[in-house]
């Protein structure tokens, strides 16, 4: 609360108490001390220049001309009274006091007043009630502040100075010069930012000086801007150790501050809002990974990863899940001694599926010198190598992903080379027997004319070596909807539901009506060991 005192004046001051001391002569114009003191504080001015030796002295005070201050008062004013020494106490100033005084003294043997010392004194006050605002903006508990990136946000500063003020503004320690208005001693201070952007963060200051005591008064506000992932979230998956131990990952990077993310089932009926929450983990995270299994996944058709953004914005991905569902011809053929290669293409599944070829014991057939097994996703190959009659029966196509598991029944026929001379035998004898029946009829019909009786001609059987395809991808939906769903086995194993589908075989093609009979299926119950 210092105030200035100029060294000219202190000097000046010398040279006239020097020149008093000699001449006792007043030349009061050239005489000025300066004093500020705040509004409220008491004050003292002091009478200097004194002379030596006065014995007696009596002492007055003037202000602006007018004695406002007496020895031995009628009415001794609490407000201003006169100290031993001389010198004025002013008690609690008030911008009132404001003005030029003067100290007279007199000498007892001298009835006249002669003026000793000079002092304008100037009354300050503040600044005071400084307050800052930032509009629009939200508070955080810990008093910072935050507003969305792109709004046009008003800074407001105001503040009370007497006589007058400075207001500044300051970001981050750096005087906002852009800002023409950004000084002045108006009593308050306002700007703007249009479409605030991130690198517009940091820490505001307003500052209010008085001109005239040079007080500073500041006020700081932590603006935070805050901006949500521009994009989608990501959903991805990853399949780890066993195709039933899936996570699901989502992620969504790029947003200050940190956004929350959930997963969520979505019900078919659409009620999304109600739909099973598989791992509501409401944690801020760019990224939330969650482990599935097929009891939390069970009849979900699409998960769903929502992000919410503190600044009200709200994206999702989704991915749709499906079962696996391998398909390929049922019925395979082969002659004893050959190759045969058995295919399945599983092209459904989502999350993609583990595809193996399996044996009837449900052992994983691995390519030895016997198999070899093509995994060429999403097409699944089994190359039997050297037929024989012992290779014959059901093979299957195994799929499993985190929703289910299912395998399509093969079933390979192998002929024996035997069976197949049969074949030509009978093709043989079938020509034989049309040449017979040609020459009879030709015999007949040159003599028609007696013999009235119609013959039938025998039609040459189909080779039955053709492999008979009876899936129609149409029919499939058909006894998908129908699959009886089985109760889990409990006998301590890790149990797995295994639809099989099959087509049975049948020689017949007369019961074209019926698709039934073509195509249904038997939900196998099969341990998933290993
Ligand atoms: C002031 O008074 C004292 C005695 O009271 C005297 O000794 C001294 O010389 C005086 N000085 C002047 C400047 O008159
Ligand atoms: C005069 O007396 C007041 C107290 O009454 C004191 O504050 C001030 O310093 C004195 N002045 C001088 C010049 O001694
Ligand atoms: C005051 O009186 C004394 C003697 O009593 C005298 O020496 C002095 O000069 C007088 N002062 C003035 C200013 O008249
Ligand atoms: C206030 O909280 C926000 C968010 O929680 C944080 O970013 C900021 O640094 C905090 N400010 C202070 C001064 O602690
Ligand atoms: C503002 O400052 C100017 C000089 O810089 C002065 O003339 C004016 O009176 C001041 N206004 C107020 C309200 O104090
Ligand atoms: C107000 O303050 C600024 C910075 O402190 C300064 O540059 C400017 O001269 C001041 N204005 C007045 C009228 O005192
Ligand atoms: C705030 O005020 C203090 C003194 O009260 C000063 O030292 C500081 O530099 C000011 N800060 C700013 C940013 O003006
Ligand atoms: C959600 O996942 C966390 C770990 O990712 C796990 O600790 C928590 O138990 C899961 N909550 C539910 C309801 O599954
Ligand atoms: C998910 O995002 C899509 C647009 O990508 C939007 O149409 C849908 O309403 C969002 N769903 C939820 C639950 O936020
Ligand atoms: C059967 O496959 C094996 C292995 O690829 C091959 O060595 C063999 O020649 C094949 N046999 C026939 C009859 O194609
Ligand atoms: C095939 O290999 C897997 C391991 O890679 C093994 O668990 C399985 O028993 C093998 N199958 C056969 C028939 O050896
Ligand atoms: C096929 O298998 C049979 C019986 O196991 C064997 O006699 C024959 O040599 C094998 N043929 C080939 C080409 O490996």
């Amino acid at each position: 609360m210092g105030y200035p005192e100029n060294p000219k004046m202190v000097i000046s001051a010398v040279v006239l108490y020097l020149l008093l001391l000699s001449h006792q002569t007043v030349s009061e114009e050239q005489v000025q001390r300066y004093i500020i003191r705040e509004k409220g504080e008491n004050a003292v001015l002091q009478c200097l220049d004194q002379p030596v030796n006065a014995s007696l002295l009596l002492y007055r005070w003037k202000k602006d001309g007018t004695v406002v201050a007496a020895p031995n008062p009628l009415k001794p004013s609490e407000h201003l009274s006169i100290s031993n020494n001389g010198s004025l106490w002013i008690s609690g100033l008030q911008s009132t006091d404001e003005g030029q005084y003067e100290c007279e003294s007199q000498t007892t043997n001298d009835s006249s007043w002669q003026t000793l010392s000079n002092t304008l004194l100037r009354v300050s006050e503040g600044p005071t009630s400084v307050s800052l605002a930032v509009k629009p903006a939200t508070l955080l508990p810990n008093g910072t502040l935050y507003v969305r990136q792109g709004l046009d946000v008003y800074f407001y500063c105001s503040s009370e100075s007497f006589p007058s003020q400075n207001l500044t503004w300051t970001v981050e320690d750096v005087a906002l010069d852009v800002y023409e208005r950004a000084s002045g001693n108006k009593s308050s201070l306002d700007f703007s930012i249009r479409n605030i952007q991130p690198s517009d963060q940091g820490m505001y200051t307003c500052t209010s000086q008085n001109t005239l005591s040079k007080t500073t008064v500041n006020k700081s506000q932590e603006l935070l801007v805050y901006y949500a992932p521009e994009r989608h979230p990501e959903c991805s998956w990853e399949i780890l150790n066993e195709p039933f131990d899936v996570l699901f990952i989502c992620k969504w990077h790029g947003g200050y501050p940190v956004p929350t993310l959930d997963w969520h089932g979505v019900l078919e009926e659409n009620v999304i809002a109600k739909g099973p929450t598989i791992n509501s983990t409401s944690q801020e995270t760019e990224c939330l990974e969650i482990h599935v299994n097929r009891l939390i996944l069970h009849d979900v058709k699409e998960v769903k990863c929502v992000g919410h953004h503190v600044t009200g914005v709200e994206k999702n991905c989704s991915f749709e899940l499906k079962r696996p569902y391998p398909l390929g011809d049922p019925l395979v053929t082969a002659l004893e001694g050959s190759n045969i290669t058995l295919s399945c293409i599983e092209t459904d599944s989502l999350p993609p599926a583990k595809t193996v070829w399996k044996q009837k014991d449900n052992k994983i057939i691995n390519t030895t010198s016997k198999y070899i097994v093509y995994d060429n996703n999403p097409n699944y190959k089994l190359l039997i190598i050297n037929v024989t009659k012992e290779d014959e029966g059901a093979y299957y196509c195994y799929s499993e992903n985190p929703l289910d598991a299912r395998a399509l029944e093969v079933f390979l026929t192998v002929k024996t080379s035997a069976g197949n001379g049969g074949a030509v035998v009978g093709v043989f004898v079938s020509i034989l027997i049309m040449m017979i029946g040609v020459t009879v009829g030709v015999t007949v019909y040159s003599k028609r004319d007696r013999i009235c009786i119609g013959l039938g001609f025998s039609h040459l059987d189909d080779d039955r070596w053709d492999v008979l395809s009876l899936v129609d991808s149409d029919e499939e939906e058909i006894f998908h909807d129908t699959v009886p769903q089985l109760p889990p086995l409990t006998n301590g194993h890790a149990t797995t539901l295994v639809e099989v589908h099959r087509i049975p075989s049948s020689d017949h093609e007369d019961n074209a009506d019926s698709t039934d009979q073509q195509t249904h299926t038997e939900p196998v119950q099969q341990s998933a060991d290993s």
